[in-house]
């Protein structure tokens, strides 16, 4: 078993206006080479900031960042060059991220320039490898000279998957990347997420508040509140055994598709602690039915509680 990323003890603060904003809070795993880690949490947990912060997007505020067993923490711009190309975001909006000026094929020959495969001068190499990228995430070849308001949100982001690929990375930063997506084209860029995965190898880091996308797609899920990992399973164990009280609450939250069905849905009450300057104690206490002293005064570390499966709960 070997580790493509890794991070320990990670943490990124923002400086506010009315203090120290904890967006991600000691945040510790490692992702296998050719898995898929998914990311949950209601808005605002920190997500997206933990996937740009390990693509060194932001600075991280302090803890390790690992690609390869190759700390990247302390590499500055010149010296993550190498790093950059095999480490990829794909965004849940690409409409936001193409560049509304490119077509197609500038947008996919942009990636290919930069990793050096083709040479600048040999059109015809370039226009072969465009149309092998369109193929390879199915983008019909006759958009080949579209541009991204011309397509559909699916095939935008299909588009920005291909951009993606053609830089050919190892790990890709997949933040919601379904979520802006019609439920009917939701499954068919997920099922080609997932073809890309079994034929290339890559490793994801799947962010997305919908859980049951997150279901079908992760080997391992890490459950975030307020910055803070609350509880880290595999996908299966998660969802048959959930631990923390907000884990619960989250998946008792997962729409039915069966009217007869009465879902136990827990309504979580209670306000919801600043993460500017969080007082020392588990974050989800004041909403939590089963908070108690214990909860307060002290953050509740992970343990485990079963092979694999963790929890940040007195309770666990
Ligand atoms: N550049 C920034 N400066 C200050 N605060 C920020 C910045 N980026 C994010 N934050 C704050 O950090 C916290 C985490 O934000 P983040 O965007 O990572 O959450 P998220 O889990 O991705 O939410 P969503 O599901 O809405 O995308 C939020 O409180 C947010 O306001
Ligand atoms: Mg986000």
């Amino acid at each position: 078993m070997s580790d493509l990323v890794r991070v320990e003890n990670l943490k990124k603060y923002f400086a506010t206006p009315h203090g120290i904003l904890h967006a991600v809070d000691d945040v510790t795993f490692s992702i296998e080479r050719g898995k898929t880690l998914g990311v949950v949490g209601e808005s605002g947990c920190g997500k997206s900031t933990l996937g740009r912060t390990i693509l060194k997007l932001h600075e991280p505020t302090s803890g390790k960042i690992f690609f390869e067993d190759k700390e990247i923490t302390e590499l500055n711009g010149k010296q993550m060059k190498p790093f950059r190309q095999e480490m990829q975001i794909i965004f849940q909006d690409p409409f936001a991220s193409l560049n509304p000026r490119m077509t197609v094929y500038e947008t996919i020959e942009e990636s290919l320039l930069i990793q050096n495969l083709v040479s600048r001068k040999d059109k015809k190499a370039i226009d072969k490898k465009v149309r092998e990228y369109m193929d390879l995430v199915g983008i019909a070849a006759r958009l080949i000279n579209s541009y991204p308001h011309e397509l559909d949100g699916g095939r935008r982001q299909r588009v920005g998957i291909a951009r993606a690929l053609a830089l050919n990375p190892k790990f890709i930063v997949c933040d919601e990347p379904v979520s802006a997506l019609d439920v009917s084209i939701r499954a068919q860029v997920l099922n080609l997420m997932q073809d890309l995965q079994a034929q290339f190898g890559f490793t994801y880091l799947f962010i997305t508040h919908d859980l049951s996308v997150v279901k079908h797609i992760s080997d391992e899920i890490i459950v975030m509140y307020l910055g803070k990992i609350v509880e880290k399973a595999p996908a299966k164990r998660l969802f048959a055994n959930p631990v923390h009280p907000y884990t619960k609450a989250l998946l008792s939250a997962i729409p039915v598709p069966d009217p007869d069905f009465k879902a136990n849905r827990i309504i979580l009450q209670g306000e919801l602690t600043s993460p500017i300057d969080p007082e020392p104690g588990c974050r989800f206490a004041k909403r939590c039915q089963f908070a108690c002293d214990k909860c307060r005064g002290a953050d509740i570390p992970l343990k485990e509680v079963e092979d694999g499966h963790q929890a940040a709960c007195i309770l666990a």
